[in-house]
């Protein structure tokens, strides 16, 4: 089969908010304990922090984490989780029915995450918590004043404030299943007040409202806009939520789902742009697309689980070679809407449908590790506009999926990079570049991760792992593998 990828030099669609490649450590499962942190075991710093996890996470280069949930959030009392620590609560999670020790909180998480260069994005309750507490947490946080939570965190250790710039008004809202869930307009109300006052407390905050859950909720729509209506001058970001689910329909039709992440991104656009028109707004809504992964491996293995345990082994999907092509479509996706998606969280990263799975005596790399580091790694810069041309198959749900999926980016800095995907099963693609403008660049690198087993996994004993193919400079085509994610590099 023949494809074709058309650029020409400054068509350009966005810069890359490096904020794309952000990450979610929320208080569940092994994510935390047993995962970043783990006091005692002697791949652990004296810290409790786990160095092999640590040194995992910067071959991420992750620039952002959302902390500390989740369906956690909407019943944490983040003031458990300061001070000293036993005096530090146990408590129940009302939501994953667990029993959390707060021996690692805000104060442990703001100095893990210097370990790994990443910005904080920090999630307050608006479940069965508000304004005050909100606001607290904030003062905690960001502020350098003479005042009661600014003192209890110098009291704590930390003179400096952390000064975090981006803040969740809490989590999925909208889901029946979250603690404190409310109404469109109850939350709406709610998340309005709360960033007014919290924008008292610090001007120089950004904050994201909720959005839906996902692209099927009944309320999706409705959600958006009265959540807008009433918030739209006061928050930078409307959130976004997707979890793909089994591919009970066969390969072909799982690598076809980004194009429900497509569809679900210009849906809230289209609404983001309609309250603007509505409200005569100079101000363009920004998304913050802060879950996605796919999810479903643990499902049956998870309704089984004895509650009230402490970091019980939820949510612990292992990938297969197909997710992992998923996970690079859905990169791609998010890519091509870099001019309003800004913010992106890949859900999670240790343990917890994670890209990086621990034991007590290592980690291994899931299939989804290596299209998020080398996008993370490789995808800075600008998204140039692309015209792709595909051979396409036939799907339910999806109509004509083209077999190519391809984004090109202007690192800007001498280099391009192209991120491409081959859904087909057993074709290989001949792609031609025809990138005007760019005549004198030359093919440089070529990084492969392929695989003719769809359903191959990762372990702790084997894995599958991406290779460097040999380019010739001066080709202007390459062959792109049947069930493949590819990183051409050009100079
Ligand atoms: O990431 C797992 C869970 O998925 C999060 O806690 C919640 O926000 C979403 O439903």
């Amino acid at each position: 089969m023949k494809a074709k990828l058309k650029v020409s030099e400054g068509f350009e669609l966005a810069k890359i908010d490096n904020r794309i490649y952000s990450s979610f450590v929320e208080h569940m499962g092994r994510c935390v304990y047993g995962g970043i942190y783990e006091p005692g075991n002697p791949l652990s710093n004296e810290s409790g922090y786990r160095e092999d996890v640590i040194e995992a996470i910067n071959e991420l280069s992750v620039p952002m984490i959302r902390y500390p949930g989740g369906n956690f959030v909407s019943g944490y009392k983040w003031e458990d989780g300061v001070g000293p620590k036993e005096d530090r609560p146990r408590r129940v999670d009302l939501h994953w029915r667990t029993v959390e020790s707060n021996q690692f909180g805000t104060d442990e998480f703001m100095d893990w995450i210097k370990e790994v260069d990443a910005e904080t994005m920090m999630a307050v309750n608006l479940g069965t918590r508000g304004i005050q507490e909100a606001c607290d947490l904030l003062e905690y946080c960001n502020l350098d004043s003479n005042s009661y939570w600014a003192q209890k965190r110098r009291e704590y250790g930390n003179d400096s404030a952390y000064k975090i710039k981006t803040w969740c008004l809490g989590n999925e809202m909208d889901g029946p299943w979250q603690t404190g869930h409310k109404t469109a307009y109850e939350y709406a109300r709610l998340a309005n007040e709360t960033a007014n006052a919290m924008r008292l407390l610090d001007p120089s905050i950004e904050l994201v409202a909720c959005g839906s859950s996902n692209e099927s909720m009944p309320t999706f729509g409705e959600w958006e806009e009265t959540v807008l209506k009433e918030c739209y001058d006061n928050v930078d970001y409307i959130s976004m939520h997707q979890y793909f689910d089994a591919p009970k329909k066969g390969t072909l039709h799982h690598l076809a789902k980004s194009v429900r992440m497509d569809k679900f991104i210009d849906s809230v656009v289209a609404i983001c742009d309609s309250i603007k028109a509505m409200k005569r707004s100079d101000k363009t809504m920004m998304i913050s697309f802060d879950e996605w992964n796919a999810w479903y491996h643990s499902n049956e293995h998870d309704a089984a689980v004895t509650p009230w345990q402490e970091a019980p082994d939820i949510l612990e999907d292992q990938y297969t070679f197909e997710d992992g092509l998923l996970v690079g479509l859905a990169l791609i996706t998010l890519l091509k809407h870099a001019d309003r998606v800004k913010i992106a969280c890949m859900a999670q990263l240790v343990n917890v449908i994670a890209p990086i799975f621990t034991n007590e005596t290592g980690l291994f790399k899931q299939t989804i590790f290596y299209p998020y580091a080398h996008a993370s790694n490789y995808g800075r810069g600008t998204v140039l506009q692309s015209i792709i041309e595909s051979p396409e198959y036939e799907v339910e749900e999806f109509g004509k999926v083209p077999y190519l999926e391809s984004v090109v980016i202007d690192n800007d800095d001498e280099h391009l990079t192209i991120f491409a995907v081959n859904r087909s099963l057993d074709q290989s693609l001949e792609l031609s570049l025809d990138f005007v403008g760019y005549e004198a660049y030359q093919l440089d690198a070529h990084i492969e991760y392929s695989s003719t087993d769809p359903l191959v996994k990762n372990s702790f004993t084997s894995s599958i792992e991406p290779i460097e193919v040999e380019v010739n400079p001066e080709a202007k085509q390459l062959d792109i593998k049947p069930l493949s994610w590819n990183v051409i590099r050009l100079k």
